[in-house]
């Protein structure tokens, strides 16, 4: 197949792009900068931005599917500039596939789109969209995930996977973040519960994605779904970020906050960052409070009956992985 992969630079989309190529794909790339480390793979790369229409039907071009992993991720920022990589950029995608008469399009969603502050224990995918969100990222992520489920047709057969909180080698979000935290010993466990989570070793989203487009087609059972995809094994989230610690070689986190202290952080500082227009990301937001203080699992079922996915690497396996990663990168 001939495959353009948007964000096929980042995290997610660079292993997606792996299995591609070693399957004997035909793959492409298209984000904003020049990813050195597809060059070396041989992946030719179009350089643009999601809300640059003719730059993403140039890539898009001959291509027989789309696999769009580009986002604008994050847990600050203006509305504007999530709206548009996330919004616009997925619209964008939708105009390419059907000018070149791309018939199929798999969609890298997040479960943040289904978040409403509250446990999720064991949620499937009939969990309703909230009537509101504390972050942009997944108020955009949602939308884009409206839309793409709505764009599904005889023409244009989409699917959408909900990839929960993605690790592993090559990280360039969750892990550096908590490292950098846990070094600046700036990381304080939100209330005392043993919050189940999931989350998914990057290699198995991956394997999801490919498995996803490989079962899509107009009016095939997927075509028009969501699903989401995790490493099936809930984990207290404290110990999971204890676990990440330990393959960095860093000790556990043991100080403590109350939920109520975390959400009132959360909003002094998103009020500081708003009113004195502070640079980069606030330390807490309402949003990621919510998020470390609750349980969010999911039900594996659907994807299981429907792309035959079975996670392939175990968490246990995923640490070694990481700290393998991690010593090679001297992070140790
Ligand atoms: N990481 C997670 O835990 C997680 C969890 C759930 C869902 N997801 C979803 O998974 C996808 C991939 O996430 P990731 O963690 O792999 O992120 P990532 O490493 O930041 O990769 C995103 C890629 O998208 C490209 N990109 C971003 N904005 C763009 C724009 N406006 N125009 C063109 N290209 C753009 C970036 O390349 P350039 O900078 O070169 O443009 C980057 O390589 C996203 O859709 C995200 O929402 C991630």
């Amino acid at each position: 197949m001939k495959v353009l992969v948007t964000g096929g630079g980042g995290f997610l989309g660079g292993v997606i792009v792996r299995q591609l190529l070693e399957r004997g794909d035909e793959v492409r790339s298209f984000s904003r900068g020049e990813h050195p480390g597809l060059a070396k793979l041989g992946v030719q790369q179009f350089r643009g931005d999601l809300t640059e229409r003719d730059a993403l039907f140039c890539a898009a071009s001959g291509c027989d599917i789309v696999f769009h992993v580009a986002a604008k991720a994050g847990i600050w920022g203006p509305y504007q500039e999530f709206y548009q990589a996330n919004v616009t950029g997925t619209e964008n995608v939708f105009a390419a596939c059907r000018a070149h008469g791309i018939q199929r399009l798999v969609y890298t969603s997040s479960p943040s789109v289904i978040f409403d502050g509250r446990d999720v224990e064991g949620g499937d995918e009939s969990l309703p969209y909230p009537s509101r969100y504390e972050a942009h990222y997944p108020r955009t992520k949602a939308m884009a995930e409206q839309m793409v489920l709505a764009a599904n047709s005889s023409s244009l057969a989409t699917v959408s996977l909900r990839p929960h909180l993605i690790w592993g080698p090559g990280d360039n979000h969750l892990v550096p973040r908590l490292l950098a935290k846990a070094r600046a010993r700036r990381l304080r466990r939100i209330g005392d519960r043993p919050c189940l989570v999931d989350t998914v070793y990057v290699d198995n989203a991956a394997q999801a994605h490919l498995l996803a487009g490989d079962r899509l087609f107009p009016g095939s059972e997927v075509a028009g779904k969501s699903y989401f995809i995790t490493n099936g094994e809930p984990i207290p989230l404290w110990e999971m970020v204890n676990r990440i610690l330990a393959a960095a070689a860093l000790p556990p986190v043991t100080q403590t906050v109350s939920p109520g202290m975390a959400s009132l952080a959360g909003v002094v500082c998103e009020t500081l960052w708003s009113i004195l227009q502070l640079s980069g990301e606030p330390p807490m937001t309402r949003f990621v409070a919510r998020e470390l203080a609750t349980a969010h699992w999911f039900t594996l079922a659907a994807a299981r009956r429907d792309l035959n996915y079975e996670p392939k690497v175990s968490l246990e396996e995923g640490f070694v992985m990481l700290h393998k990663w991690l010593k090679e990168k001297q992070v140790l």
